[in-house]
């Protein structure tokens, strides 16, 4: 038996998940718009992992006999002044996520509701590849610079991400 409080942060991470599609779609194209599109395709890739994040608390919710709500958001942020601001943006809000799958967590430990502490052990380990892949991508994009020619390598080994939905069972 799920209890509201629980019920209530399940649904509010299933608007954050929906949100980060959002924020990602947004980076995207600020990426696009520096006619970068192996940038805009690591963002674009990004939120439909974000998506089936979202999808996960949703099905998971209703297996649990949960009702699922659905909440709008606000306006994601459009301008970026650099590539650098782009990742340091994205790196914060994995960061914020993270704060987010724990503080369920804790809830889900304080009530004893395991199928909730099994179901959050996924998130815990993906949010650790989300920062860290948002951090090193930070890392080389500092470390290139905007101007250096080497943006445009990395440009293109990003143009190879493709969204592979991970195996559930
Ligand atoms: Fe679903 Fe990037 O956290």
């Amino acid at each position: 038996m799920l209890s509201e409080r629980l019920l209530n942060e399940l649904n509010l991470q299933l608007k954050y998940e929906m949100e980060s599609a959002n924020y990602y779609l947004a980076m995207a194209a600020y990426c696009d718009s520096l006619d970068l599109p192996g940038f805009a395709n690591f963002f674009l890739v990004q939120g439909e992992e974000e998506r089936f994040h979202a999808m996960k608390f949703y099905n998971f919710i209703n297996d649990l006999g949960g009702k699922v709500t659905i909440y709008g958001f606000d306006n994601p942020r459009n301008d970026f002044s650099s590539l650098e601001d782009v990742f340091q943006s994205a790196l914060k809000h994995e960061q914020f996520v993270t704060k987010r799958i724990h503080t369920i967590l804790d809830l889900a430990n304080e009530e004893k509701h395991y199928p909730t502490i099994s179901f959050l052990q996924w998130f815990v380990d993906e949010q650790v590849e989300e920062e860290a892949s948002m951090s090193q991508l930070l890392s080389k994009v500092k470390r290139l610079g905007e101007d250096n020619p080497g943006i445009y390598m990395l440009d293109e080994e990003l143009a190879k991400r493709t969204f592979t939905p991970p195996a559930t069972e």
